[in-house]
């Protein structure tokens, strides 16, 4: 049986931090208020010149050099993101041109904060049935360019970020599954209002913004996400005391902890980046597992799971074996 398996992991912040104490001057909030609501202390933001793909390049080469796997390797090319560089041509096809990578299938996913987990999904579904087998995966994201500034409901959750991994066909075990769900009726709880077809002109004058009810937001994602680990673990006939990690989508420790709470997971068994990282969305799992790979944390035969959520909405979850 062929697996797809994750050989290489890399990570990308932009140099710029954020703290709260920054946003303090910015906007009526406090640092108090955020570290009790969020758990977030700081976020990175990009710099004016510094794009989604320029992360997801330094991202994915630390990937392949942790996989030992150059450019004439990789066969496909994913990236989930919602703030691509161009309308098109999709930053994947960005990525692939930086890398020197020629002809493979390169192409975007745009499943908001879940992206990356349905990115995973599909280069999973390429490679067990033979379509690939070296695949790079990338979360990426410019979060700071589509939020509002002034708007302190928003503007404290989110930063900017890329992760990314190598997917590799194995006969050693690797995704063991992945659990895709999406429901359009709760588009206008979490979205951004505008876009290229409904309103160009405010697109391209940067007056398209995040917009969250966030207290409906929250109910919802921890009752989804609840329901997504005891799918993952019904599926794969497995008892949640066999994780050995729980690295979840960063958006708030307090969704977090219900997640773990519901799994009876130790906090110590939860990779947590949001404090540091803010909300990345699609880029927020890779940069958590990155972090946990490279300080020894998350090791080899590890199981894993990995579940998200997000506009749309969007959710799912992986469990894989490291
Ligand atoms: O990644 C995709 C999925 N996204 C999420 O999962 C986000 C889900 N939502 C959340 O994480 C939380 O709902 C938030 C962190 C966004 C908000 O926390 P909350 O505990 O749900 O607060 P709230 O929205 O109910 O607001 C409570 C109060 C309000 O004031 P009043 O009406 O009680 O007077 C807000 O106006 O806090 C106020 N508030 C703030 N105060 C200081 C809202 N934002 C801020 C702020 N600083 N930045």
């Amino acid at each position: 049986m062929t697996y797809a398996r994750i050989t290489g992991t890399g990570g990308c912040l932009p140099e710029k931090i954020l703290t709260n104490h920054d946003l303090e001057k910015m906007v009526e909030t406090t640092d108090e208020w955020i570290q009790e609501r969020t758990g977030i202390k700081k976020r990175h933001v990009a710099g004016p010149e510094e794009t989604t793909c320029d992360l997801a390049e330094r991202a994915a080469r630390r990937a392949m050099e942790m996989a030992g796997r150059g450019s004439a390797d990789i066969d496909l090319i994913i990236v989930a993101t919602t703030t691509p560089d161009r309308v098109f041509p999709s930053t994947a096809c960005l990525l692939q041109k930086r890398l020197e990578i020629h002809g493979c299938a390169a192409f975007d996913v745009q499943a908001v904060c879940t992206g990356f987990v349905y990115a995973l999904g599909v280069a999973d579904r390429f490679i067990r049935t033979g379509g690939a087998k070296c695949a790079l995966v990338v979360g990426a994201e410019t979060l700071s360019r589509i939020v509002d500034w002034t708007d302190r409901t928003t503007c404290v959750l989110f930063g900017d970020g890329a992760g990314a991994v190598v997917l590799e066909a194995s006969e050693e075990q690797g995704i063991l599954s992945t659990h895709l769900h999406a429901d359009g009726r709760f588009d206008n709880l979490l979205h951004v209002p505008k876009g290229v077809s409904t309103a160009y002109s405010e697109v391209l004058a940067g007056e398209a913004y995040i917009e969250m009810k966030g207290n409906e937001v929250f109910k919802v994602a921890v009752n989804t996400l609840g329901r997504i680990v005891d799918e993952t673990l019904e599926y794969n006939d497995i008892d949640q005391a066999e994780i050995d990690w729980l690295i979840p989508h960063q958006a708030n420790i307090r969704i977090i902890q219900a997640t773990a709470r519901k799994l009876k997971m130790p906090m110590d068994r939860v990779v947590v980046t949001v404090g540091e990282h803010g909300n990345t969305s699609a880029a927020s799992i890779p940069l958590a597992l990155d972090v946990a790979v490279r300080d020894g944390r998350v090791r080899p035969g590890d199981l894993l799971m990995m579940e998200a959520f997000g506009g749309g909405f969007t959710w799912g979850s992986a469990l894989l074996r490291f």
